[in-house]
């Protein structure tokens, strides 16, 4: 798996640049503070970045113990690898999701005050922070105010806007952002090479765009081309484009009919299955009569009428019987596409 084998494991391979900045410069300038706030969207590299910073500050062989120049974790020392594969016992990495209250948050607080046993630090990883219950978060208070001289506490988050004030002003925040499209193919560049793959430069792109500014995605994205076969451009955009399965309702409501039958067409060369597009085009268009009928129209997010949407549900319908008995298996869904766009223009 890339996105496993690829995560960062040094400040360098960050390619969130600003992070990478952030982080780097906290290392060198040996003052670290005791609380850190990771705040950002999933898969931006939040729990990596806490386990860089984990491994940076308790290796036993770069700069943070005057050993060479480098401030990266060398990952390959006794601390760094049991950090690494989770056993070390001076790197606690808890999600907040599942211990969430008063008791656990008290149990780390009181296990945070031993001494390290292998390393300079214990670490405590705090994940998805903004599920502790309030009244662990009070606990937690006065551990953030004055923590125990060895000990770093890195709280990440998805949703800053549900830690209490009083959390948030004590600990350094780091913003990490949406993952941006010039961090993320340099990330796909990282891994092309390593992999020795050939990728051409609108295919980043393209990966890029599709990957919802999260480096994950963008990382299980690459794979899937890759074990697909799909690393040409055109084949990797039909691809894509069929994977987000409603994109032809997409380019219906907002393109020409020339596009909407060259989508048809890429799509039935490329191996598509006509009779699942249809199926999910209905669905689709359920869920947005549902929503216009009933006026509840947050989440439609397309550009046709109640009217329209009712007509193509209808087209789609018969073509998706007569599939049944059709000779060319796509020629009723051409046929649908073809009366919509002849209603609609009229
Ligand atoms: N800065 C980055 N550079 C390269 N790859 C990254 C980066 N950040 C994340 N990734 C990729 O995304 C995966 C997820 O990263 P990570 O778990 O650190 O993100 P996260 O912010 O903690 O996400 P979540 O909120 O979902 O836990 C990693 O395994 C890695 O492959
Ligand atoms: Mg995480
Ligand atoms: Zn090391």
């Amino acid at each position: 798996m890339y996105y496993l084998t690829y995560r960062p494991k040094t400040i360098q391979e960050l390619d969130n640049s600003h992070v990478r900045e952030t982080i780097a410069n906290l290392l060198q300038s040996k003052n670290l503070p005791h609380a850190l706030l990771f705040v950002g969207p999933k898969g931006t590299g939040k729990t990596s970045t806490a386990r860089i910073v984990a491994k940076a500050i308790n290796c036993l062989d770069n700069a943070y113990l005057e050993k060479g120049t480098s401030y990266d974790p060398c990952n390959k020392c006794s601390n760094c690898t049991t950090i690494t594969s989770g056993g070390s016992p001076d790197v606690v990495e808890q999600d907040a999701a599942s211990n969430r209250g008063i008791d656990e948050i008290r149990r780390l607080i009181r296990e945070s005050s031993f001494a390290p046993m292998t390393g300079t630090y214990r670490v405590y990883i705090i994940d998805e922070a903004h599920m502790i219950t309030p009244d662990a978060f009070n606990a937690l208070l006065k551990t953030l105010e004055e923590p125990p001289k060895s000990v770093i506490f890195i709280l990440a988050t998805t949703n800053e806007e549900k830690l209490p004030t009083t959390i948030i002003s004590r600990c350094l925040r780091v913003p990490f952002g949406a993952a941006k499209k010039i961090d993320i193919i340099h990330m796909l560049k990282r891994i092309a090479e390593s992999e020795q793959i050939t990728i051409k430069p609108d295919l980043y792109d393209l990966i890029a765009t599709y990957s919802e500014n999260s480096f994950r995605d963008a990382t299980k994205l690459l794979e899937e081309l890759v074990v697909q076969k799909k690393l040409d451009f055109k084949e990797a955009q039909v691809y894509l484009g069929i994977r987000s399965k409603d994109s032809l309702l997409h380019i219906i409501a907002d393109k020409d009919l020339k596009e909407a039958m060259d989508w048809i067409d890429e799509f039935v060369a490329s191996g598509g299955n006509v009779k699942h597009s249809i199926e999910d085009m209905l669905q689709k268009l359920r869920v947005y009569l549902v929503k216009k009928a009933t006026k509840a129209e947050d989440g439609v997010d397309i550009n046709l009428s109640m009217k329209e949407i009712t007509q193509l549900i209808k087209l789609l319908h018969e073509a998706y019987n007569l599939m049944k008995i059709s000779p060319i298996e796509v020629l009723p869904l051409e046929i649908a596409v073809v009366e919509f766009y002849n209603k609609k223009h009229v």
